[in-house]
């Protein structure tokens, strides 16, 4: 245990760029350490015609830009009520969440996960999801046995809507625009530690684990 009293249960914020692999690796997180994952862009997906104050989720995610803060915060307030630990993927992405994250919670570890423009491209436009229990396939890095089929319920496989080549290109800018300071923060606060996303999914992993294990 660090001087600073780590929890026993590891708080864990995984930053990464559109498809660098952070809901493939917090999985292996949540089965490994036992801390839930939370995933703010699974949770609106799962509301996205849900109409709030400021619209739906559906409007803003289509055009891959940033759903409004209130909404995405009061998500990750729910989730974090209830548990000691957790693994956050895809929160924050922007200065005002992470302020807001900092006033909720103290945090253990910022893995940032990098892979080159071309590399998060073709990862995320080959990208195949089941609609019934999530499992996440690629049709040329991780095909599922049958073409098409879930491997894990036998449903039929899907496209998520912001996977087109453009809405890429714009959630990337995004991630350098808004997301990038939130990396810088973390740096500076001396939580953040870099991990090569370029290699397989099991390689990275491998150093992703060790690298959560040297810092709780
Ligand atoms: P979100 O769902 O979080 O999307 P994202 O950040 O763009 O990231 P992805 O889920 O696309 O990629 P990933 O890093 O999880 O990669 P994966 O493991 O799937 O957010 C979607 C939208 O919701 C946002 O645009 C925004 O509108 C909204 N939103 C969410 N959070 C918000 C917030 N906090 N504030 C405001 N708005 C918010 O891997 C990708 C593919 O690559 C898969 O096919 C996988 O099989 C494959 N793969 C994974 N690892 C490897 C590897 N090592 N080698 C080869 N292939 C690999
Ligand atoms: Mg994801
Ligand atoms: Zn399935």
């Amino acid at each position: 245990m660090s001087e600073n009293q780590a929890s026993a249960e590891p708080r864990i914020v995984l930053l990464g760029p559109p498809g660098a692999g952070k809901g493939t690796q917090s999985s292996n997180i949540e089965a490994t350490f036992g801390v839930p994952q939370v995933t703010t862009g699974d949770a609106l997906r799962a509301n996205k015609d849900l109409e709030t104050d400021h619209g739906t989720p559906r409007e803003y995610m289509d055009a891959g830009e940033l759903v409004p803060d209130p909404v995405v915060n009061e998500i990750v307030v729910e989730a974090l009520s209830n548990t000691e630990g957790f693994v956050l993927d895809g929160y924050p992405r922007n200065l005002a969440q992470t302020e807001y994250l900092d006033e909720m919670t103290d945090v253990d570890v910022v893995p940032l996960l990098q892979a080159s423009e071309e590399e998060l491209t073709r990862r995320l436009t080959g990208r195949r999801v089941c609609p019934e229990c999530g499992a996440t396939y690629h049709v040329e890095f991780e095909p599922p046995e049958e073409e098409g089929v879930c491997g894990e319920c036998g449903s039929e496989l899907t496209q998520r809507e912001d996977d087109s080549e453009e809405t890429v290109r714009e959630r990337i800018r995004v991630y350098e625009e808004s997301t990038e300071p939130v990396v810088d923060f973390y740096r500076e606060s001396g939580e953040l530690v870099e991990v090569n996303g370029e290699n397989s999914p099991e390689e990275v992993w491998k150093s992703l684990r060790e690298a959560i294990e040297r810092n709780v």
